[in-house]
């Protein structure tokens, strides 16, 4: 059953009308005011950032790379981990002093902190001078919050219902003019047991295909050439809308569209994931041959223990079924160390699966214990010392592995598109499969499709010369 509350176009109209009425206020003070957004934590959080600023442009501000005499500060924050908080609540602390210099400046604190109850108390009793704090849930609902802080002198608290909604017709401005990303559902149902998400992020909600397809056109039609498809778990995309649509079917509509682009996707879950998005994937000539798999844990007791509804065995099947089909598939994935109760020989397991599997790069962690999770009740016996040896032996390993897969791209010519200047006189370019690459090429090819051949490789990167 959908439980999805659609924010009726009417309100977001409303929304954008309170806009206007902010940009009036704004008028009556001398000077173009100026705005920053800081974003913390994943590109579902960039995503939300384009869209919070898409409602800034359209109050009349414009936009500052730094605090320093913003009239505005947005920080859009991450609770995925331990180390996120810090960093933003270290980041806060400092505004005292921006603020302290700009008396004017508002302060506002939304994303998926601003949903933690402990947080928003926190940032209360704490941080007198944050004037607005709402959760990932009323990112439509902007504009009317913060009219309310301008216009009543109060602080303003605003978490927001559990389950989520959608809303369409936000104005967005994009950071980059090459690469897009598309949400297509919002929210996750998973409940791995160490994953703070769920809880901030609501359920999960599929956006219509109509909208999403929209939006995609219109990318490719301003010229974009990247496209990311984003959701925590991709492969459940329609489970929610009645429609018989699933993620392998949206693969293929946004394919479908003419233009001269290439799709990439995040995130999918193992379990969701099988031979119908396989050959989706092998069939789509625009989707990009990667795949972010995270798999999380090598050991099938600790991926019971997390919720992740797999085995060891099962994911490894996925990556034969996935391999068969598109040989040169580049794979990346997220694995944690240090689950509670996750013993030697069952890191062990994880590092031999990384031996077998062979990922051209992988996203490590350290398990960091959530409040409200069920794994952060877990007893914990493995000293702090050992999970960090483990990690870092994870991650050299890892390391040579990346490097050894980047050699064997030298000598071959790849497709890649040119997306910026980097160091030391050379540009960054991606190869289809998501690899860096510092080209040796004029700057006016930036923006283009290139043949790049690989003329050198390190742990993180290729470098190449236009063939
Ligand atoms: N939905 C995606 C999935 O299931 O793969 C990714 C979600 S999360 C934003 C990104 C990664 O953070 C996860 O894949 C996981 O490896 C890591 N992560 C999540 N919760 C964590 C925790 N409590 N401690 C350490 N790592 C965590
Ligand atoms: Fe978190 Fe699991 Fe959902 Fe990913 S699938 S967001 S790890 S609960
Ligand atoms: Fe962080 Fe929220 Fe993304 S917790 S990783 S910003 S969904």
């Amino acid at each position: 059953m959908r439980q999805t509350v659609t924010i009726p176009p009417a309100e977001i109209d409303r929304q954008l009308a309170l806009c206007d009425q902010i940009h009036t206020l704004l008028e009556d003070r001398p000077g173009q005011k100026l705005a920053f957004v800081d974003t913390y934590g994943c590109q579902q959080n960039e995503a939300d950032s384009e869209r919070l600023r898409g409602y800034l442009a359209r109050m009349g501000y414009a936009f500052s790379d730094t605090e320093e005499g913003a009239d505005l500060v947005l920080l859009n924050t991450c609770a995925v981990r331990e180390h996120a908080e810090q960093r933003v609540f270290g980041n806060v602390g400092a505004l005292s002093h921006t603020k302290r210099r700009h008396p004017g400046q508002i302060i506002c604190v939304c994303g998926c902190m601003a949903r933690q109850e402990h947080v928003v108390e926190r940032l209360k009793k704490s941080f007198p001078y944050v004037d607005l704090v709402f959760g990932p849930q009323l990112l439509w609902q902007f504009p009317e919050l913060l009219l309310k802080k301008m216009t009543e002198g109060k602080r303003v608290f605003a978490a927001g219902d559990e389950i989520g909604t959608v809303a369409e017709g936000i104005p967005t401005v994009r950071q980059n003019r090459l690469k897009g990303w598309v949400s297509i559902m919002y929210g996750c149902n998973n409940f791995c047991t160490y994953c703070i998400v769920p809880y901030v992020r609501g359920r999960e909600r599929s956006r219509q295909p109509q909208e999403i397809l929209d939006e995609v056109r219109s990318l490719v039609d301003a010229g974009y050439k990247d496209i990311t498809l984003l959701g925590q778990n991709v492969n459940s995309y329609g489970k929610d809308l009645d429609l018989g649509v699933d993620f392998a079917w949206l693969l293929e509509q946004v394919n479908a569209i003419p233009g001269d682009f290439l799709i990439r996707f995040m995130t999918s879950h193992p379990k969701d994931a099988g031979p119908r998005l396989f050959d989706a994937m092998a069939a789509c000539e625009k989707v990009a041959p990667v795949l972010h798999l995270p798999f999380q844990s090598g050991s099938s007791r600790v991926l019971k223990a997390m919720n992740r509804g797999y085995t060891r065995e099962h994911y490894l099947e996925l990556i034969a079924q996935l391999r068969q089909r598109i040989p040169n598939i580049v794979l990346t994935s997220d694995v944690i160390v240090g689950f509670p109760g996750e013993t030697q020989e069952e890191f062990e397991e994880t590092l031999r699966l990384i031996e077998e599997v062979r990922y051209d790069a992988l996203f490590t962690f350290i398990f960091s214990p959530r409040r409200g999770t069920s794994a952060a009740k877990l007893p914990d016996p493995m000293p702090k010392e050992q999970k960090s040896a483990n990690f870092q032996r994870l991650l050299r390993r890892q390391n040579e592995i990346s490097g050894e897969k980047h050699q064997a791209y030298i000598g071959k010519t790849y497709r890649c598109l040119v997306d910026g200047e980097g160091e030391d006189g050379l540009l960054t370019a991606r190869t289809d499969g998501g690899r860096l690459i510092h080209l040796k090429a004029d700057p006016s090819c930036i923006g283009t499709w290139q043949q790049a051949k690989i003329t050198g490789a390190s742990t993180w990167a290729l470098f190449g010369e236009l063939a």
